[in-house]
């Protein structure tokens, strides 16, 4: 089953997978990456094996060969010349996604778990509108959807990342939904509160879309 696939323009290169399938041998790893691993607990060992590994068939289905993915301090993704992409994974579920840097300049993916977002987290994730747009969904609904707030930010961060490689509060963006009447699929848009490096001011919107399936969440963002 392909959760992200019908989130992603057709220039969009998916590979995706259950992290626990591929177990935490770093001999699945370049040295290089494998080091990165060395001092790291299982779990996150598996996860960051699931995306090397992925990256890498996505990588080879474009033509370009065997690559090497390490991390900057930041922790993003280092991509080889000429390409964008974005890893995500959480229990049950991981998935990258690359596309051509002529073509895209950035692609943001995110996967949670679907379960409502913790009361308490709502002030930290959530700007004014948020709150004033989650308002006007029945209140059994709002949880829920409070979870795909997060998850948008969080694409669309990643996304405008591989632009600005700049870091953003989760303040620094609203989104506003577009669920179908199910409830379980549509389009977001996430506005800028705040300028992001010199290429997103106050205003400018990014559009993404996110899809429940089960107990997963997936959004994603490809920035034309
Ligand atoms: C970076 C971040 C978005 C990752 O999200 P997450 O839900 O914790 O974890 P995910 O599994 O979805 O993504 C992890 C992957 O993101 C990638 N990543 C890390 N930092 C990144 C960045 N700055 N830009 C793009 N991708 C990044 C990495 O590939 C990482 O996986 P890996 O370490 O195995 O390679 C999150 O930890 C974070 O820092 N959030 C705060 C910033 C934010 O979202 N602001 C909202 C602005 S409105």
């Amino acid at each position: 089953m392909s959760l992200f696939g019908p989130l992603l323009p057709a220039d969009v290169v998916l590979e995706e997978g259950t992290p626990e399938a591929f177990g935490d041998d770093l001999a699945q790893l370049t040295a290089a990456e494998a080091a990165a691993m060395e001092r790291a607990v299982s779990k996150r060992r598996r996860e960051y094996t699931a995306g090397r590994v992925l990256a890498r068939r996505a990588a080879g289905r474009m033509g370009l060969g065997s690559v090497e993915i390490l991390a900057g301090p930041d922790r993003a993704p280092r991509w080889p010349p000429g390409v964008v992409g974005s890893i995500t994974h959480t229990r049950g579920h991981v998935a990258v996604a690359l596309a051509r840097s002529d073509r895209r300049r950035g692609l943001g993916l995110d996967v949670e778990q679907a379960a409502a977002l913790k009361p308490r987290l709502w002030d930290a994730i959530c700007a004014p509108e948020d709150v004033e747009m989650l308002g006007g969904y029945p209140p059994a609904l709002r949880g829920e959807l409070a979870k795909v707030v997060f998850s948008a930010k969080e694409a669309a961060y990643k996304a405008q990342y591989a632009v600005t490689q700049q870091y953003l509060g989760f303040a620094a963006m609203h989104i506003e939904l577009s669920p179908t009447p199910e409830g379980n699929v549509g389009e977001f848009v996430a506005t800028f509160r705040q300028t992001a490096g010199s290429h997103f001011r106050i205003g400018d919107r990014v559009v993404g879309r996110w899809r429940r399936v089960g107990p997963l969440l997936a959004t994603a963002v490809a920035l034309d």
